[in-house]
């Protein structure tokens, strides 16, 4: 086969993954969970040729620079486990609007993944694309299995891969994510990740993980929405406390979503299932049970600063189309 189109889906991650101990490898100082979120995508087709370089599109538009070089760099990988030499033309569709909060490279890379080996012939299994999508962009490893993921540090280069701890209708959660304009351009995550250690909180955090993540586990596998509520908040506090006191500081929040914080306090105490957790950005990604999602929604969308509410179930594997 020298053409493979692939799909996969966004995550939005429970606990998170925030530094690495090797930066080029993509190996995390601590493991995360994650859910795939259902109706978001991103469609990736490569196709390998006769062509002098690599070319990348995406959403029709011509890529090339750093975005073009960090996709080159997964297929150097997957041409040298091929024993190939052909260029490729990688074409890529989100069906999210870009800039809406949610990370666009863990889809993205996935795909790249499972299409770039499908494409070379390759025939991967699930630990080896989730390496390969890794070496991408981290939270990309997760975006490979189905449902709710853990992706594990891991010790060495092979074994830093994600894998499905509960399958799709396992648990009918639903993530309603509060877009808030954010005014200004934030840092992105790979130089996030970089400075992560200058935090003196980055060495607390990653040393109090592993009870963070058997507590996430836990409340998935037993359905205890106040447990995992509680531990997701939490969780993400506990990174943005990095992120604030990095040299230099990341502060990703804008003032409606610590609004939104209260809010989801509110709510839960008089007796909603929701919680709230957030990425590298300003929005918030609200968590509820599903048959609670029209109701968060709507609530949502009355809070000031607020200007779109995305709202995503749990979503399955990366595939092949
Ligand atoms: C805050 O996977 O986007 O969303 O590996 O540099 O591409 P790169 O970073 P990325 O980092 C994700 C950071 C996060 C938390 C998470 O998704 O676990």
């Amino acid at each position: 086969m020298t053409t493979a189109t692939a799909i996969s889906h966004p995550n939005i991650a429970f606990i998170k993954y925030w530094g690495n101990r090797d930066n080029t490898l993509r190996l995390p100082v601590n493991g995360s969970i994650s859910m795939n979120l259902d109706g978001l995508f991103t469609r990736t087709t490569v196709s390998f040729s006769s062509a002098k370089t690599d070319s990348l599109a995406i959403n029709s538009t011509p890529v090339t620079g750093k975005g073009l070089e960090r996709v080159s760099y997964i297929l150097d990988i997957v041409r040298e486990k091929a024993g190939i030499q052909d260029r490729a033309d990688v074409t890529s569709e989100n069906n999210f609007p870009a800039g809406a909060g949610i990370a666009s490279s863990a889809a993205a890379f996935a795909a790249l993944a499972l299409a770039g080996s499908k494409a070379a012939g390759l025939n991967l299994s699930e630990p080896e694309l989730s390496v390969l999508a890794r070496r991408g962009s981290g939270s990309a490893s997760r975006s490979i299995p189905a449902g709710f993921v853990e992706w594990k540090m891991g010790e060495a280069e092979s074994d830093s891969y994600a894998f499905s701890i509960a399958p799709v209708d396992h648990w009918n959660l639903v993530d309603c994510v509060a877009i808030v304009s954010a005014s200004h351009k934030t840092t992105g995550s790979t130089e996030g990740h970089a400075i992560a250690g200058t935090s003196p909180l980055q060495d607390v955090r990653v040393a109090d993980a592993p009870r963070r993540l058997e507590i996430c586990r836990n409340a998935i596998l037993k359905k205890d929405f106040e447990a995992f509520a509680n531990i997701i908040e939490h969780d993400s506090d506990m990174m943005h406390s990095v992120m604030m006191t990095s040299k230099p500081p990341l502060m990703y929040w804008q003032s409606a979503t610590v609004e939104i914080f209260h809010q989801v306090r509110e709510w839960r105490a008089s007796g909603l299932p929701v919680g709230y957790t957030v990425d590298a950005g300003a929005n918030v990604h609200v968590i509820c049970l599903g048959e609670y999602a029209k109701e968060i929604e709507k609530r949502l969308r009355e809070i000031p600063g607020v200007s779109n509410v995305l709202v995503a179930g749990v979503g399955g594997a990366a595939k092949v189309v």
